[in-house]
């Protein structure tokens, strides 16, 4: 069965000690609680030792943001999967819309990133999505499929099994505009469905497959409610442990 998952997106936010707080927080604001999903944080490179050495004997799962689509050498900067990996972080978010949008990550990058992430035994939380005008022309569908063929469709099927799919409409984020629970759940049933129709019904039930945008305290359990909504990417939301928890336990 597919995991519920919350997970925060920081983004560029918190110095490593504001970073560093946050997550003390948040693991004592869990302690000893029932929690019915997985919780995770993306944290910036910077804070990811740190954050995964204070969460360590916790459920709570660390992500890093990006990665390079290199696996090493001669490319000042980057941060490698293997660097990501040996700092304790299970996680890597890839294929962010503000990736695609400030940093030029086409698909083509992307799935050299994921096809590395793999390889390192990360596991990526990948996020596709649309932006306003294409949900406007109604081609959010289509939008979507092409983002998950042209990066995703290569990997073979037990790789696939290790991702973690994210939807999120790019005119949902950080603008406070969530997308409807009908919206999230006619998409997510639609990725559910190109994804059975690619690798068969047995992953596509197995895929875990996030809403992201805006979503908060008060909308997380109505979209949470959804059959083919497993969960969230938190940005904004995830900054504060008071705002973050409530996503939690919508579940
Ligand atoms: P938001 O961001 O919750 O602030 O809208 C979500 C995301 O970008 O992952």
């Amino acid at each position: 069965m597919r995991k519920n998952i919350v997970a925060g997106n920081w983004k560029m936010n918190t110095t490593l000690t504001e970073g560093l707080a946050l997550a003390k927080e948040l693991k004592a604001a869990l302690q000893g609680k029932d929690i019915k999903c997985d919780v995770v944080l993306g944290t910036p490179f910077t804070h990811l030792a740190s954050v995964a050495s204070e969460l360590k004997s916790t459920k709570i799962g660390v992500s890093a943001q990006n990665c390079a689509n290199k696996e090493s050498g001669a490319y000042t900067g980057e941060i490698s999967v293997a660097m990501i990996a040996s700092t304790g972080a299970q996680y890597v978010i890839l294929g962010h819309s503000e990736r695609r949008a400030y940093y030029g990550e086409t698909n083509a990058i992307l799935k050299e990133k994921v096809v590395l992430a793999l390889s390192q035994g990360l596991k990526p939380i990948f996020c596709i999505g649309e932006v306003l005008e294409e949900r406007e022309a109604g081609k959010h569908f289509s939008v979507v499929e092409a983002q998950l063929s042209e990066a995703l469709f290569d990997l073979s099927s037990a790789d696939f099994s290790k991702l973690v799919i994210a939807y999120e409409p790019v005119w949902a984020i950080g603008t406070g505009k969530t997308a409807s629970s009908d919206q999230a759940q006619e998409i997510h049933a639609h990725i559910r469905k190109t994804l059975a129709a690619k690798y068969g019904e047995a992953v596509a039930q197995n895929t875990s497959i996030l809403y992201g945008g805006s979503c908060n305290a008060s909308n997380a359990k109505e979209l949470f409610a959804n059959a083919d909504v497993d969960g969230g990417l938190i940005g904004g939301a995830a900054l504060a442990v008071d705002k973050f928890l409530p996503i939690i336990e919508a579940f």
